[in-house]
């Protein structure tokens, strides 16, 4: 059964210098399988402001390793500024941002970005795309055609790894956006509306693809969207952000069937309940979540 719940909003603490433990969180019974108990990423307290403008403030949550966290919100609520948080692009202004237990100072290999955009180089095939983080790392070219190879096929480029972009098609170039950060192997997964550029039936079937990816490789994926049904598709949780900036942040759980690419749970019941309760809180934030009153 899906629980909804308000995310833990921590009151600000001036005296706070330190950055708290990261606790294991309780898995319940209905925890989908692949959630671990085990918190990868920690927000404690955060508050981030550019001058003077608040964006975020107080902001508490976890992800848990091998979890995938759907972020829902207005425009300009606080979305990409998270997720640059998290990928260490920006620094809060207030409390603490960890991954892995640490905090994070700036961008590292455990924490790779697909943005809405594939920004593929031109002028390299699928397979030199795709190995570019390894190039930069000074990995040998027997191993950079390797994974290469083992990425592009998990992403179903397998046969146009010679390709250039300018042949493929936007599903085609998202692919390798995603096969370039896969690549890297990263622990956690930071996508900013990767598929939102993409007709009904191509985006379907990446989210499929991605769901699948995530069983293969465990990563933790924290994925934005501003689409309802692509949070609860993609989500174990679903984190609805209306004002980040006054802490107004709920979270709901989503206990879809395994295997959870299966198509027919976009018509699960458990689907349709909770896409009626977000979509009533997302017009009307102080209004009942559902007529029947549900949750
Ligand atoms: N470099 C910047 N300087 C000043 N303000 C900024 C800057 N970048 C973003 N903002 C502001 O921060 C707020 C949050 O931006 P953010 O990009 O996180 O929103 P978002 O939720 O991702 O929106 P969208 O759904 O439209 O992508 C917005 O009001 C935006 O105008
Ligand atoms: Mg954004």
């Amino acid at each position: 059964m899906a629980a909804q719940r308000h995310l833990q909003l921590v009151p600000r603490s001036d005296d706070a210098q330190q950055p708290a433990a990261v606790d294991a969180p309780e898995v319940t019974a209905s925890a989908p399988r692949t959630r671990s108990g085990r918190a990868i990423l920690k927000f404690d307290r955060v508050g981030f402001a550019y001058g003077s403008r608040t964006i975020l403030d107080n902001v508490s949550f976890e992800v848990e390793q091998g979890e995938i966290v759907s972020l829902l919100g207005p425009s300009g609520c606080g979305k990409t500024t998270i997720l640059n948080l998290i990928a260490g692009f920006l620094m809060p202004t207030g409390g603490f941002c960890l991954a892995g237990g640490r905090e994070i100072v700036g961008p590292g290999p455990d924490r790779g970005v697909v943005f809405q955009s594939a920004a593929l180089f031109d002028w390299m095939t699928v397979a030199e795309n795709i190995a570019f983080s390894l190039r930069c790392a000074h990995k040998g070219r027997r191993e950079r055609d390797a994974i290469a190879k083992e990425m592009g096929a998990l992403v179903g480029l397998g046969d146009r790894l010679d390709a250039y972009p300018y042949e493929l098609s936007g599903g085609m170039r998202q692919r390798v956006g995603l096969a370039r950060v896969l690549a890297a192997k990263p622990t956690v997964m930071l996508m900013d509306e990767p598929f939102s550029a993409l007709d009904v039936q191509t985006r379907e079937a990446l989210q499929e693809e991605l769901l699948r990816i995530q069983q293969h490789t465990g990563a933790t994926i924290v994925f934005i969207t501003h689409s309802i049904d692509e949070a609860i598709f993609l989500g174990h949780r679903v984190f609805l952000a209306s004002s980040l900036a006054t802490g107004t942040f709920e979270e709901f759980t989503v206990a879809l069937p395994q295997p959870r690419d299966d198509p027919e749970n976009r018509l699960h019941p458990e689907f349709i309940r909770l896409r009626e309760i977000i979509y009533r809180r997302m017009r009307n934030p102080g209004a009942p979540a559902s007529r029947t009153g549900a949750p």
